[in-house]
């Protein structure tokens, strides 16, 4: 029986936290057994927020190493650099020709972007960043599209270009629908909603034991309950969240030796970053391999990016002919 076809993509940020891990990787790697799978980085993307490029080479071979050492596994699903796949950029324009620019301006997920940037104006490009997206789907010819709530609107979007492709030209392309990734965000050690790098407030999936301890040393907790023995109220904390996430069975004791306050702020801060650590243990040897080894980095890309070329030239041969431009 064919498998369905995923597509899934992130913008090359360098080192990845536990928040990327929970919200994405770690489904990524559950869906390779029964998807066939496309991991695509975005670094064009990467230009609609930030000009600068001195350190996209840096940020994609570091955003690799922890895909590679989540467990996504480079034969089965190529892994492949949007720049170095000519095809996304011609089937961005012809894409852009089928969307208006008012319907982009309503896109809540740029609206949001805007004013999370402080931009006073948007850019041409970053005003079409879901038309590229779209175009980063359907030259795969991809079915479903992992991603959190935050990126269903530029789903929407793609599923509006494939129809109205279709129905212009022919039928060429699958309707991509998003695949939600079901994740409450994981709060930031400062207590702000979410972690993230430029925060300051993330562990990150190559962090060593020791600092995953100091950074957790200092990670907010309920401020009422002061010293041991004060009773704490483990929904409040982000401790405790990433107790629920990270220590499994234990996690009945550990609340109700909060509750009581049996359980003082520091042992459960140790104890969690313990569980944490050792969770991402594997992660870091297979991370220290690939360190050890770059030359295999650069083959993984260079075979996924063969790899997606096929089928990116492809599926632009089949636009050409339905388009009638030979
Ligand atoms: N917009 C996605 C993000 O910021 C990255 C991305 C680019 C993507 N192209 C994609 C995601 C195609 C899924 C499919 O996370």
């Amino acid at each position: 029986m064919k498998r369905g076809r995923i597509l899934s993509g992130m913008r090359p940020t360098g080192k990845l936290h536990l928040g990327h891990y929970m919200g994405a990787l770690e489904n990524w790697v559950a869906l390779q057994e029964t998807y066939d799978n496309f991991h695509l980085i975005a670094d064009y993307h990467a230009l609609t927020t930030r000009l600068d490029t001195s350190r996209i080479a840096e940020n994609t071979l570091e955003m690799l190493k922890d895909w590679l050492a989540a467990g996504i596994d480079p034969g089965r699903s190529p892994i492949f650099r949007q720049s170095r796949i000519k095809e996304h950029t011609e089937l961005f324009l012809i894409l852009s020709m089928l969307i208006t620019a008012a319907r982009l301006e309503r896109n809540p997920t740029l609206k949001e972007q805007v004013r999370d940037l402080n931009l006073d104006n948007v850019g041409y490009g970053h005003l079409g960043y879901p038309v590229l997206q779209t175009a980063d789907i359907l030259l795969y010819k991809g079915e479903l599209v992992p991603v959190g709530e935050d990126q269903a609107p530029h789903v929407e979007i793609s599923r509006e270009l494939a129809r109205k492709f279709n129905r212009t030209y022919g039928e060429v392309f699958p309707e991509p629908k998003a695949l939600l990734t079901q994740f409450a965000r994981l709060p930031g050690l400062d207590g702000q909603m979410k972690m993230s790098k430029s925060l300051g407030n993330a562990i990150l999936m190559s962090d060593e034991p020791d600092s995953i301890q100091a950074k957790l040393r200092k990670a907010v907790t309920d401020p009422l309950k002061v010293r041991k023995g004060d009773p704490g109220r483990p929904e409040v904390c982000l401790v405790f969240t990433h107790h629920t996430r990270f220590s499994k069975e234990q996690v009945p004791e550990i609340r109700a030796g909060c509750e009581s306050g049996s359980l003082g702020c520091v042992e459960c801060k140790r104890r969690c970053a313990q569980a944490i650590a050792d969770q991402l243990e594997p992660f870091r040897q297979r991370r220290r391999h690939y360190d050890e080894h770059p030359d295999e980095l650069a083959d993984v890309l260079n075979s996924g990016e063969a790899r997606a070329k096929d089928q990116a030239q492809a599926t632009m041969a089949e636009v050409r002919q339905a388009m009638g431009l030979g």
